[in-house]
């Protein structure tokens, strides 16, 4: 499906919105009532004989455009129309480019017949194009990166483990001229990343660390994104109960993410220079598997002793967030894990949790979220959570001795792999709810979510 902005077009059928107020003088009123709608958001009423698709909208928000359009964007793609209009202003443009791409979004890469679609070519209609532009090409460039993301978070894991993983990290390179580097094993136990090591060690594949440079000519900032890249997490030794290892595909979601991110940033040629280091992992079980018991010593020194192979995400990411502060002297650092179910708990499937230190830095990302049309939510560190981390045989334990505030506990685990000097500098997510649906909400249809790109981009857009 092509999706252009036009000044004028004569489509198939155009797409109109309505809130109750302008139903009650519109000039199909009579027929729309008739067939029962009433305007309300969501809702949909199609006039085939006049070419028409009517929305229903609560408000002219953002959050209503983009859902009222991801909604007919599928009518639309269940009818046999090969063109639609939508007219758009400055203020809708961006909600109305995601609800079409996102909303309309379809994984078919396993299916032997994927559904022919006879939808060929949106237009987004408006006065001023010149006014538009912009604002267009950006959201395009930021929803494709969401769509990218998707797909390989959507990847099985039997396609996407951690060298055909890093395969792909390099392609993007190729493509969008970034500097990409990959560790393996060898060198991965040079840089004493023993922990990171021991979570893959009974896998079939070897770990790889993914890193990747967006380097423009003047930055005015350095960014560090770190993701959790767990191709499979069926939980090791502590084994997973079968209901909830069905979607750990999607725990590599936060490398997923974190590459979306830089895919866009290079294609809206931002002056930031970004950094993505993703830990590409899978957690498997077998006689070389790591074990309850084990004491693992980290990059930094720090030991670990480990009480729950499934919290394995958090053995991954601090050597990656140590490697990564090693590596580049970052003004941010942001990780993205699908780290914990507390986090889903604490939030509900909607929401990404964020934690850190900087009360700003956590205040812009929620202004950056709102603006996208994400939602974080913040969950405070406190040091009475902090002691729950205590062990008995090493510097810390893997799991906290109390079952509250999970995802709290976990990124107070990371805390510890910050260093002084970054501490306020950096922020974690937690993407466990967000990052993958298996009920459509808002934009986002089966399967990964993109969850991250959005706001991320809103974000480094921002940066001065
Ligand atoms: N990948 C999981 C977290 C997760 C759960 C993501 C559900 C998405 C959906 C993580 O590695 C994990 O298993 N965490 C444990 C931690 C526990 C053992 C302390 C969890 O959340 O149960
Ligand atoms: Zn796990
Ligand atoms: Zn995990």
């Amino acid at each position: 499906m092509n999706i252009d902005l036009v000044q004028e077009i004569k489509s198939d059928v155009k797409v109109e919105f309505l809130d109750a107020k302008q139903l009650k003088s519109h000039k199909n009123k009579k027929t729309l009532l008739q067939a029962g709608f009433e305007a309300k958001q969501d809702t949909l009423c199609f006039l085939h004989e006049k070419a028409l698709l009517v929305c229903g909208l609560d408000s002219s928000s953002s959050d209503n455009f983009r859902s009222a359009c991801s909604t007919a964007i599928k009518s639309l793609n269940a009818a046999h129309y090969k063109s639609a209009s939508f007219s758009v202003t400055k203020a809708n443009i961006q909600a109305i480019v995601e609800g079409i791409v996102l909303g309309g979004y379809e994984f078919n890469e396993y299916k032997s017949k994927p559904t022919k679609r006879k939808l060929k070519n949106v237009y987004l209609v408006c006065k001023d194009i010149k006014a538009l532009q912009k604002s267009f090409e950006e959201a395009i460039i930021i929803a494709d990166a969401t769509c990218f993301t998707r797909d390989i978070v959507n990847a099985t894991p039997e396609d996407l483990n951690p060298p055909s993983f890093a395969d792909l990290a390099k392609k993007l390179a190729r493509e969008n001229g970034l500097k990409c580097e990959i560790l393996g094993e060898k060198e991965l136990r040079k840089e004493k990343m023993e922990s990171m090591l021991a979570v893959g060690r009974a896998s079939r594949h070897d770990s790889k660390l993914i890193h990747l440079t967006y380097k423009p000519k003047n930055p005015k900032k350095i960014i560090s994104l770190i993701g959790k890249g767990l191709t499979y997490d069926s939980g090791g030794l502590s084994l997973k109960p079968a209901t909830s290892m069905v979607t750990m595909k999607m725990d590599k979601a936060g490398g997923c993410a974190v590459l979306g991110m830089i895919k866009a940033a290079s294609e809206l040629k931002l002056d930031v220079e970004i950094h993505t280091f993703i830990g590409a992992v899978e957690n498997m079980l077998g006689g070389d598997a790591y074990k309850p018991d084990d004491v693992l010593v980290t990059r930094n020194g720090l030991t670990v002793e480990v009480r729950n192979t499934d919290a394995e995400g958090r053995l991954v990411l601090a050597d990656v967030l140590d490697y990564a502060q090693d590596k580049v002297k970052a003004d941010y650092m942001f990780d993205f894990a699908t780290l914990t179910g507390a986090c889903m708990v604490a939030l509900g499937q909607y929401t990404t949790g964020v934690m850190g230190h900087s009360s700003k830095l956590k205040h812009d990302f929620s202004k950056a979220a709102t603006k996208s049309g994400e939602l974080v939510g913040s969950l405070p560190f406190n040091k009475h959570l902090k002691t729950l981390l205590k062990s008995g045989i090493a510097d810390i334990s893997n799991v906290s001795s109390k079952p509250y505030g999970g995802a709290i506990t976990a990124g107070l685990f990371l805390d510890r792999f910050i260093k002084e000097e970054n501490k306020e500098k950096w922020l974690h997510f937690d993407i466990a709810g967000s990052a993958y649906t298996e009920t459509p909400w808002d934009c986002n249809v089966y399967g990964g979510t993109g969850a991250g790109v959005r706001f991320m981009s809103s974000f480094l857009k921002s940066v001065k």
